[in-house]
Parts: C-alpha cells; sequence; structure tokens
C-alpha cells in the first residue's frame, strides 16, 4: 500500500467553561479522537487539538453566584473537563482555554484584519436591558417564541426547532431569563461584521464538496434568506477580551471560541515546533477537520469561515456535524438520571464500553444517537467481549501451556489472514467517511468467521491428545493473529482494551500497515483481562448517581431557571402528597446517599428509597413524620421496589429537611 502522509488537524466544539462534561458531549468528543487516532493509525501526521470555552455572560454570571472570580471558575472547570478527557482516553494533543494571552493575539490580530478589509460597521442599535440586573442582556438569556416557525420558549439567538438564527428583538414575547421581568429597549453603539460580503466565497466554499449534504441544505436556506451583519460586540458587565479601541466593549464569545481552535493549534506548534503557516495559509495541503453538534452548524459554516476569509487564512476542509444523544429514545433528563455526566459514567463503567457503543450507532449523517441501556449491555457484551476478546482467550491457553507462549512458524490458513486483510481498506474508507457503524459491522462479521474457525478446529479436543500439540499450536496461532488484525482495526475505539491486548501479544497495535507480516514464531505473553461484562447493576447504580447529582447537589443555583413544563391546578391534584409516619429507616448499604424508609400512611405501609443519607442518620428518622407522593408508579431499583417518594427541602448536602417533629400529625392525611 503506498499513500501519501495527509497533514490534518482536527476539533471538537469547545464545551462551555460553566458545566460538567455530560454524555452527551462525549459523544461528539468520542466522534472526534476515533477519527483522529484512526487517522494516525493509517500513519498520517494527525493533531487533534481543543480547549475550554471560558467567555460570555452566562460563566460571568455563574461565578458571581458561586462568590468567586471567573478566572478561578475557569480555571476549576479546565482541570476537571480535561481529567474527565484523559479518562476517557481521548488522545488530544492540546487543550486549551480561549482566556488565554495566544487567543487574544490570534483574536486581535483576525479583528484587525477585519478592520482593514472594511468589513466591520459601527452602528447604534437599541438593545434588551434588564432593569433590574443593571445588564444588557445576552441572547441566551433572553426567552420568547421563534419568529420565524412560533415555537415557544426559545433563546434568543437561535431556535433549537428549526434551527434558524436571529436577533433577540425578533423573538415574540421576549423575556428576562435573568429576573424573569420584561426588558426594557436601551441604545448602545455596537461592532457588526458584513457577511454578506462574504456570501460568494462562502457558496464556494459550500460546494467545495466536503461538507454533507445536510448541511449544504441548511446553509442554502440561510443564503436564501439573505445574509445579516453580524453583531460581534458585547457592552459591560461582560466576561471577555476588550475590543482594541474601546474601553467598554468586549468581543461576543462567538468571535473568540472558534479562534480558539486556531489558537491552541498555536500553542500546540509553539510546543512541538510545528510550522503555523503551513497550517493555516490559504491555499495549504494540509487539512482542517470541525466536528461540531448540529445545534452550532451555523457558527461553524458561515461567521467562522467567513472570518478565516476576511483575514486571509485557509478555511476548514470540512466541518463535520452529528446528531444529538438521546437515551432511551429520549432527550437527556435530571429527573429520569438519564443526564449522565462523564465523570458519573467513569464511576461505574469502562470508558471502552460507552466509546464502542458509540462507534457502533454512528453514521455519517445528521441523526440523532440513541444510547439504549439494554441495547448498551448486549452490543458490548456479545460484540466485544463475547466475539473478540473470545478469540484471544480462547487460543491464548493453549500457546502459553502448550507450546511455552511461543507460536508457530507458519499460518495454517494464510487464506483466511488474508481475507481479514482484505477488508482493510474498506473499512478504513468507512471509517474516513465517518461510516462508523458500517465499519463496525465489517470488523464483528469478521470476528464471526475468527470464532467459526477455532469452532470447527475445536483446540480443546485436539488438546487432549499428546500427538496433536504442533496441530493446536497452529490453530491458536492462527487465532491469534486473528484476533490481532481485529484488534488493530478497533484499536482507536477502545484504546484501553488495546494497550493491554498489545501488551499480551508483545506488540504494537497502533499501526494497521504493521499488519501486512503475520507474527510468526515469536513469543507472546501471558493473557491479560482485556475486557469484561458489562454489569447492568453498573448500569443502573450510575443512572441513581445521576438522580442524587438532583438531590443533594452541591452546584449553586444557576440563575436560568431550567423549569419543567408548566401544569395546571388539575394536574397538581393528581399528585395524591400523604403525611407518614417513618416507622423504621435503614441505611441502604450499597448507596452512597439512600435510607430505605418504612413509612406507614395510615394503614397502609410503604418501602420508599430516599437520597437523605447525607443529612439524617437513619435511627434519627424513626417515628418522626414527613410528606410523600403516595401515589408514585412504584420503581423497581436495584435494592427493591421504592414505592413512592419523600418530599424535601433545603439547600443539599447536610441540610435537607424532609421532617416535622413528632407532634401529633395524622398519617394518611391528604395534603393536597
Ligand atoms: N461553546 C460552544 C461551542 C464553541 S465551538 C467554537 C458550545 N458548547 S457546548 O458545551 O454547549 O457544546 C459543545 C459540543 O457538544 C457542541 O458541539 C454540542 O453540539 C455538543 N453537545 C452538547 N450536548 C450534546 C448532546 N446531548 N448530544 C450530542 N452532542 C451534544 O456549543
Ligand atoms: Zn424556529
Amino acid at each position: 500500500m503506498s499513500m501519501q502522509k495527509r497533514k490534518i488537524l482536527v476539533t471538537s466544539a469547545l464545551p462551555y467553561a460553566n458545566g460538567a462534561i455530560h454524555i452527551g458531549h462525549m459523544l461528539e468528543y468520542i466522534q472526534t479522537d476515533i477519527w483522529a487516532r484512526f487517522q494516525r493509525a493509517q500513519g498520517h501526521e494527525c493533531y487533534f487539538a481543543w480547549a475550554d470555552d471560558a467567555h460570555g455572560a452566562p460563566i460571568m454570571l455563574r461565578a458571581q453566584a458561586e462568590n468567586i472570580t471567573p478566572e478561578e471558575l475557569i480555571e476549576r472547570m479546565n482541570a476537571e473537563h480535561q481529567q474527565d478527557f484523559v479518562d476517557f482516553g481521548l488522545s488530544f494533543n492540546n487543550y486549551a482555554t480561549t482566556h488565554d494571552e495566544i487567543n487574544r493575539e490570534c483574536v486581535e490580530m483576525i479583528y484587525g484584519h477585519l478592520e482593514e478589509g472594511g468589513y466591520v460597521v459601527r452602528r447604534t442599535i437599541s438593545q434588551f436591558y434588564d432593569e433590574q440586573q443593571g445588564m444588557f442582556l445576552p441572547d441566551r438569556f433572553i426567552k420568547g417564541t421563534c419568529p420565524k416557525c412560533k415555537t415557544e420558549e426559545q433563546y434568543g439567538d437561535s431556535c433549537e426547532s428549526c434551527g434558524s438564527t436571529y436577533s433577540p428583538t425578533d423573538l415574540i414575547d421576549p423575556r428576562s431569563a435573568v429576573s424573569g421581568t420584561e426588558p426594557v429597549m436601551r441604545d448602545s453603539e455596537h461592532h457588526f461584521v458584513r457577511l454578506s460580503e462574504f456570501e460568494n466565497r462562502l457558496q464556494n466554499w459550500m460546494t467545495s464538496g466536503r461538507l454533507q449534504p445536510e448541511v449544504v441544505n441548511k446553509m442554502q436556506e440561510w443564503f436564501e434568506d439573505g445574509l445579516r451583519d453580524w453583531d460581534i460586540s458585547r457592552d459591560e458587565p461582560y466576561f471577555g477580551f476588550k475590543i482594541p479601541g474601546t474601553d467598554d466593549k468586549y468581543f461576543y464569545v462567538w468571535v473568540d471560541a472558534p479562534i480558539g481552535y486556531m489558537a491552541s493549534f498555536k500553542e500546540l506548534a509553539e510546543r512541538e515546533n510545528l510550522d503555523f503557516e503551513e497550517w493555516w495559509a490559504p491555499g495549504t495541503e494540509t487539512e482542517l477537520y470541525n466536528f461540531v453538534g448540529k445545534d452550532i452548524i451555523y457558527f461553524h459554516t458561515l461567521f467562522w469561515p467567513a472570518m478565516l476569509m476576511g483575514a486571509g487564512f485557509r478555511t476548514p476542509t470540512a466541518v463535520y456535524a452529528h446528531g444529538f444523544l438521546t437515551v432511551d429514545g429520549v432527550k437527556m433528563s435530571k429527573s429520569r438520571g438519564t443526564f449522565i455526566q462523564a465523570r458519573t459514567y467513569l464511576n461505574h463503567l469502562n470508558p471502552d464500553y460507552l466509546r464502542y457503543y458509540f462507534c457502533a450507532r454512528l453514521g455519517s449523517g445528521l441523526g440523532d444517537i440513541d444510547l439504549n441501556l439494554e441495547d448498551f449491555v448486549s452490543r458490548v457484551n456479545s460484540d466485544m467481549v463475547g466475539k473478540v476478546v473470545n478469540i484471544a482467550s480462547r487460543c491464548a491457553g493453549f500457546i502459553q501451556r502448550g507450546s511455552n507462549g511461543k507460536l508457530a512458524a507458519e499460518l495454517p490458513e494464510p487464506d483466511l489472514y488474508r481475507k481479514f486483510l482484505d477488508q482493510r481498506e474498506l473499512i478504513a474508507d468507512d471509517f474516513e467517511q465517518r461510516n462508523y457503524q458500517s465499519a463496525i459491522r465489517r470488523i464483528m462479521a469478521l470476528a464471526d468467521e475468527g470464532n467459526r474457525y477455532i469452532d470447527e478446529h475445536k483446540p480443546w479436543q485436539l488438546n487432549k491428545q499428546d500427538d496433536q500439540q504442533a496441530k493446536v499450536q497452529a490453530i491458536c496461532t492462527q487465532g491469534i493473529n486473528l484476533f490481532r488484525v481485529l484488534m488493530a482495526y478497533l484499536a482507536p475505539v477502545v484504546p484501553f482494551t488495546a494497550a493491554t491486548a498489545a501488551e499480551f501479544l508483545g506488540v504494537s497495535l497502533d499501526r494497521w500497515s504493521d499488519l501486512d507480516q503475520p507474527m510468526l514464531d515469536v513469543s507472546i505473553n501471558a493473557f491479560l483481562p482485556l475486557m469484561t461484562r458489562v454489569d447492568p447493576l453498573k448500569i443502573e447504580a450510575m443512572i441513581e448517581d445521576s438522580k442524587e447529582n438532583l438531590q443533594s447537589s452541591d452546584e449553586p443555583a444557576t440563575p436560568a431557571l431550567d423549569l419543567a413544563d408548566e401544569i395546571t391546578i388539575d394536574d397538581f391534584l393528581k399528585v395524591d402528597l400523604r403525611i407518614a409516619k417513618i416507622i423504621d429507616a435503614k441505611a441502604v448499604p450499597e448507596a452512597d446517599k439512600l435510607v430505605q424508609l418504612t413509612l406507614d400512611i395510615g394503614g397502609e405501609i410503604r418501602n420508599v428509597f430516599a437520597g437523605i443519607k447525607s443529612a439524617y442518620k437513619p435511627e434519627d428518622l424513626v417515628g418522626r413524620h414527613t410528606v410523600m407522593v403516595a401515589n408514585l408508579k412504584p420503581r423497581k431499583m436495584r435494592f427493591g421496589v421504592s414505592e413512592g417518594m419523600v418530599l424535601a427541602a433545603g439547600p443539599g448536602g447536610s441540610d435537607l429537611f424532609i421532617l416535622s417533629p413528632d407532634d401529633g400529625a395524622v398519617p394518611g392525611l391528604r395534603v393536597t
């Protein structure tokens, strides 16, 4: 295989520095990482560089709420995010923050070029101002009805339902999400980039053939609507970079965020002596890919390339968009416990499980990806453990014991090995096209063949006969070699498992071209456990933990309340609230936060699990009263069935109150 060595830079969208990473983010970051690792496995020079998105009003407000400086907040978040990413096996070459000097220089330089080119205009505009809070309202802190499709409860910058973007004053019936008050209009001078100046160039870029058809369609709609001037300035108070030549204006976060891709690469280039120009000059042969979610296509296919064009840089080779993660068919939900943080996942499960599952579900389009928890268990167990690892574990012992760890000098069936290699280019093509599910299908079909080979040759039977040792060794040498090919194909997907497999095989699995030579006449090491089966109990525990994060959260309240849908009084009356007497309370040893309560609601006894261990010693609860939801559908948990829910109030942690003293309350009395 002769091929040209490509130079590739990939990025993921920068996570905001005001919150924890969750498995929705991880879908994108795993997709990107698999691609980067795959490119390196082909021998290409591939860097993965990105950063935290540290600016903007939400970060400023969150720091205020925590009584710390924004700098302290973003520093803490950056460390947490990076730890999550390392623990998920992301192979990034650099992780920066948009709040650093390299990025400031890049932003000022690009802005300078845009000004020189005559692309920036200043205009006084009238804008929403929250008088109670004393600030102009950022787009995300105004809610109202989408002017285009009329969906309610949309943010001031873009509509989640139809994907169109607009300015907040276009919203129908706007409200401040900070104070809830109706905002007033106030004048201020703003800086705009004249996007329409880039229309022709953007259209050429769009038809370069590298964008997904869905993305091209979206762009065409936006062109038809006409490109409006883009407001790139924000008034004080704001957390961001000052616009040079002003003393109270800041760059809008969406200016310096994508430029953060460039700045992160620059940081890497300085550290590793790469030629920055070679990667960012127009007409360069190097490739740049931005992986993003479908919610931020507009920013990446209009604003970002326009800034690069205006400042005389290369544009992305492609922007690759993906759909959103759902869990069990619906949007991730805090009340269902499916809003799973990366750290919560890692506390319970092996990162390679999720990497494998996402890979098996990802295609090249924009469709949403569902994490079906039952399917997750069976897919990982049957494919990874039952098929791939199984080949190695069936062969390793015979080689170890029968042949002192030494592989035979020849493959008994070189054609079968060749067949595995013949799939290499097809599989590579699938990965290249981000058609990961197709790659996995091919790899698993080969794994089936590998297992069939061993089933047919039954080394465990031959092994009983002393004169058949050479045959056993040959069969198992074949098996180990097939396993090696599979594991090399899967190495970009399951790096932790691949690292253990490489140790066991005694060879690197990093390069697919190494597979040209089978492993013969060499020793392998003692078999190491590669991947154990997914334990469904751990999934339940993870879901429980994700729920409990809510009940005793150590996060301060964010300014924008994320309330559930409004209900009527009739809806409320459906909730049957009863006074309950706690007649027994026991700690649940397997769960950090749960107490098992036995409740008397006046003639009926209920078993309820409540996440209040941080606040009460179980023995202190007995004999006291609380209020419970008595008509909640019973829920099967790992520890038993929970037949209701108790209500609690307080800031969380050890201050969580559920109780009235025993002052003669009547169990069973209906409160609603
Ligand atoms: N800070 C911006 C991106 C700036 S890039 C110059 C942002 N941050 S984000 O934290 O909200 O999202 C980061 C990425 O994660 C986005 O690409 C977003 O689409 C993706 N996802 C966030 N939630 C997701 C799911 N539930 N599912 C899949 N991807 C998700 O946007
Ligand atoms: Zn809309």
